[in-house]
């Protein structure tokens, strides 16, 4: 039985992921690298760092740490320049109806994202009220595919993994979700994944599964 649901939240409840791609490309420009909609992808629920180290890797210009840690940082500001502009308005109805939704029919509801910017995401867009749990990159030490956010998520619910849906717009979330033993639903880029358990086109298919 199906008592919590853990949701992603770059690119799932909002589309945060968008900003995400725009401030690397502006850096990835900036270094004369390659940058598309399909390396971007492989970044979806990466951490900041591993993000930036797999971006580099399609330079042959090295970096030392030390210019690793400005150009994330230089990244994070551009990023937190669009969030800063964000309102509740940038929240869907459906997305606002699915979580009220789940929440009347007495289903517990967490975020486990792998970003450390998603205090101010739920600030901005006023949804902190609707979960009863925050597992963020903030209180993490490896990040997806690691299981490890979505684990300590359902660990602040009170639930086993078998007992929660780990939903997800990233490969590297749908295998931690799997490898933490949750059931995965997949949308957007993770609709396609193979390893996704169940796909799904919208976010309100997600009252269907439960
Ligand atoms: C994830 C995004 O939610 O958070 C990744 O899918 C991002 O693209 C990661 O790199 C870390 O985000 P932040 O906000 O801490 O840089
Ligand atoms: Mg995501």
């Amino acid at each position: 039985m199906i008592k919590g649901v853990i949701f992603d939240l770059d690119g799932v409840l909002l589309f945060t992921d968008k900003y995400h791609y725009m401030a690397w490309k502006t850096l990835a420009d900036k270094l004369d690298i390659p940058f598309d909609e399909k390396v971007n992808n492989r970044l979806r629920g990466v951490s900041r760092m591993d993000s930036l180290n797999i971006i580099l890797s399609y330079s042959n210009q090295t970096f030392s740490e030390a210019e690793k840690e400005v150009m994330a940082e230089e990244k994070n500001e551009l990023y937190r320049e669009y969030l800063r502009k964000m309102t509740p308005a940038d929240v869907s109805d459906e997305t606002r109806s699915v979580l009220v939704k789940l929440r009347d029919k007495g289903i517990k509801l967490a975020i486990g994202s792998s970003s450390k910017n998603t205090p101010l995401i739920l600030e901005k867009t006023d949804m902190a009220k609707y979960f009863h749990a925050v597992s963020d990159g903030n209180n993490i030490t490896r990040s997806k595919p690691d299981p490890e956010v979505f684990l300590k998520a359902a660990e602040y619910l009170n639930f086993k993994p078998c007992e929660c849906i780990v939903v997800e717009d990233a490969e590297a979330g749908i295998d931690a979700g799997n490898d933490g033993g949750f059931i995965t639903v997949g949308i957007g880029c993770a609709e396609y994944y193979d390893k996704t358990k169940k796909p799904i086109k919208r976010l309100a298919e997600l009252l269907k599964l439960i």
